[in-house]
């Protein structure tokens, strides 16, 4: 892996990752999924901010439950690519940028959520 690459754009890795990530009983899915879903209520109505999106399904499947906006973050520029198309045809938009350089503001979001990504 090159200096400035980074982990996700590693083809290897991210081909273990998703193999992973996309078994019936990966660890997301099976423990930290309802949990996270319990603490963070009705999505529906809320503007939300993803930091670490990955391919943003998290962002596809709030916009169905009604969420008004979903905007992802991501490092990874082959995920951010991954992400736009999972969110082609709706609302949803994710920027190309490290968590470390966000600036939050006050007001700009009804939920802030960061899914496996700041560890
Ligand atoms: C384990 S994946 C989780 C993806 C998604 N949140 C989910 O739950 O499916 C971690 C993601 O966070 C991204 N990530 C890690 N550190 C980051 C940082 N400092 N800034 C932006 N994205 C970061 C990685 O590129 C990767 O796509």
């Amino acid at each position: 892996m090159s200096e400035n690459q980074e982990f996700y754009d590693n083809l290897d890795v991210r081909a273990n990752y998703f193999a992973h990530r996309r078994r019936p009983d990966n660890p997301n899915d099976a423990l930290e999924r309802p949990l996270f879903l319990e603490l963070a209520g009705q999505l529906a109505n809320l503007d939300m901010i993803d930091l670490g999106c990955g391919d943003a399904s998290f962002g596809q499947e709030a916009l169905f439950q009604g969420a008004r906006s979903y905007r992802g973050l991501e490092a990874s520029q082959t995920m951010v690519d991954m992400a736009r198309q999972v969110l082609a045809n709706t609302p949803g938009e994710v920027v190309h940028e490290r968590i470390e350089a966000w600036q939050a503001q006050s007001e700009q979001a009804d939920l802030v959520s960061s899914r496996l990504a700041l560890n």
